[in-house]
């Protein structure tokens, strides 16, 4: 069953679906397209015998067949069948407390608990079990891995769901789930974490709607604050933007295979293909939205609050900057030089709230200028 199918989706190449497609529809679970989705905590799911639970595949238009999303629900009181699969998974908890254990080759599995905004990594062939703690309330996961590209390369998915392989040093790696540390520059990681700054590497980042090690972000407007994510023996990375109440970011464009999740905020995402019509989707806790390749977008935070969103990478040969080898400016407008629809249908979303901007005046006059979190101009 398909959701949502929107104009722009690549869902079949050259006449034939991808792999991951393939497997995805023979499942019969629903599997939802288009640019966004508004909340994963309500969407609806569909049963997965194999797995002994309720399931949906996100595949958005701008996945590209790079990378799967897929929602999972444990019902209260419940856990899911121990399995394995064979590439590293990143999940983001979207409602619910629960625990999860890993072990590798027969031996005692490591243990953590999570929470709503958790999010965590499961090593590639682990063994894993869900369980939800709460005898009340459901638990919804959102997973996130490179799956659809590793079927590309071997299209047999039993071989990424049964391996032989174990990666017990992967499991019983000293400080799995441990606390986040800072690690030093991204060059450190051979340049898989955007920008030049630091990062956060670690297994567990127990909750993204309270994490305050943030550093400036001053190139995207703002006065934004960002944390960048790297995982242990993993090609996985993600960063979370934080910006001010009443403001808004520069639009600017990439690559495809960025899953945006926010865990906090009440705004609104606009994107668009160059010179083509303009897509405004509103966001919120457990809102989900994908830019399709090279397609410019643009965050809003119409809220009374700093909004979060969090962005989980593909593999970084999907970058897709033209920093560099062409000209970045390509790629970012500054302020001044925006279609003027984008700073009145801002205002005018705000007045419908009883808000007003906080977008420094200089902002719109100096292209150079940046401000920090609270500053006016
Ligand atoms: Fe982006």
């Amino acid at each position: 069953m398909t959701v949502g199918a929107g104009s722009g989706v690549n869902f079949e190449y050259k006449g034939e679906p991808l792999p991951w497609d393939s497997w995805a529809t023979a499942t019969g679970l629903p599997i939802y397209r288009g640019h966004h989705i508004e909340d994963l905590r309500t969407i609806e799911l569909g049963w997965w015998e194999e797995r002994q639970c309720k399931a949906a595949f996100i595949q958005l238009s701008g996945q590209e067949g790079i990378c799967e999303g897929r929602v999972t629900e444990i019902p209260p009181g419940g856990s899911l069948p121990e399995m394995r699969f064979g590439v590293d998974e990143l999940v983001y908890v979207l409602s619910g407390y629960g625990a999860t254990s890993v072990s590798s080759e027969g031996r005692p599995a490591k243990s953590f608990e999570w929470q709503p905004r958790s999010m965590f990594v499961v090593p590639r062939f682990a063994r894993r079990r869900y369980a939800n703690l709460s005898g009340v309330a459901p638990v919804r996961l959102l997973h996130y891995s490179y799956f659809p590209l590793a079927l590309c390369a071997t299209p047999d998915p039993e071989m990424f769901f049964s391996p032989t392989l174990e990666r017990p040093e992967l499991v019983y790696q000293e400080g799995l789930y441990a606390d986040p540390s800072q690690r030093g520059l991204s060059g450190d990681l051979g340049g898989s974490v955007e920008g030049g700054d630091s990062y956060w590497s670690g297994n567990f980042f127990p909750d993204l709607g309270v994490w305050d090690r943030l550093e400036e972000n001053k190139g995207r407007g703002a006065g934004g604050l960002i944390v960048r994510m790297s995982f242990p023996s993993s090609e996985l990375t993600t960063h979370m933007s934080v910006f001010p109440a009443l403001t808004y970011k520069k639009a600017h464009r990439h690559g495809p295979g960025r899953l945006i999740v926010i865990p906090a905020g009440e705004g609104y995402s606009v994107m668009w293909r160059e010179g083509k019509e303009k897509v405004f989707l509103p966001w919120h806790e457990g809102s989900v939205l994908v830019p399709p390749d090279r397609w410019f977008h643009q965050h809003f935070n119409v809220g009374a609050k700093p909004a979060r969103y969090l962005a989980l990478h593909p593999p970084r040969m999907f970058g897709g900057h033209a920093e560099a080898i062409e000209d970045r400016k390509r790629d970012q407008i500054e302020y001044p030089d925006e279609d003027p629809i984008i700073r009145d249908r801002f205002e005018a979303e705000l007045t419908k709230r009883g808000l007003r901007s906080e977008m420094p005046e200089r902002a719109y006059r100096d292209r150079a200028w940046s401000w920090k979190p609270g500053q006016k101009a």
